[in-house]
């Protein structure tokens, strides 16, 4: 991916923050999920009183993409931070790297984990979720 498209990813995950309704954390999530073909979903996480509703902001942008039928990704850019400062790099939870290992090739998919249009990191799918189990582990052989 180009450095331009990174910093476009980037640029629209912090936008998000904007969105990000985490009253009980305080911790604001943006997310861009770059389809294979060029159009951009965002997402960002979305908290409950009662906790366990909440939603990350990877799975808030895969799952609008999904709604719309689209099913083919190249990356995602993920920012957060408390009060939405950003600090540190926000590596994707467990279940949302699951969601990911559903639709996406783990030899392929890129997770941009950024600061800063100055400092960010890309990982392949399988660096964060090695081994693991998709849709072509239930079928024969
Ligand atoms: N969160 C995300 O949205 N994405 C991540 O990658 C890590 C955690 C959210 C969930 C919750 O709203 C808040 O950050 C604190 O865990």
């Amino acid at each position: 991916m180009t450095h331009e498209k990174i910093l476009d990813l980037i640029h629209q995950a912090q936008a998000q923050l904007a969105f990000s309704y985490a009253p009980y954390s305080g911790f604001l999530v943006g997310a861009a999920l770059l389809t294979k073909d060029g159009k951009v979903f965002t997402g960002c996480n979305i908290e409950n009183a009662a906790f366990t509703p909440g939603n990350c902001a990877e799975r808030t942008a895969f799952f609008k993409a999904i709604s719309e039928g689209v099913h083919d990704f190249q990356a995602i850019c993920i920012v957060g931070g408390t009060g939405g400062k950003l600090s540190s790099y926000t590596p994707p939870c467990g279940v949302c790297r699951q969601v990911m290992m559903e639709f996406c090739s783990p030899d392929t998919f890129e997770i941009i984990l950024a600061v800063s249009p100055e400092d960010y990191k890309v990982y392949l799918l399988k660096d964060l979720l090695p081994f693991g189990f998709g849709p072509g582990s239930l079928k024969d052989g």
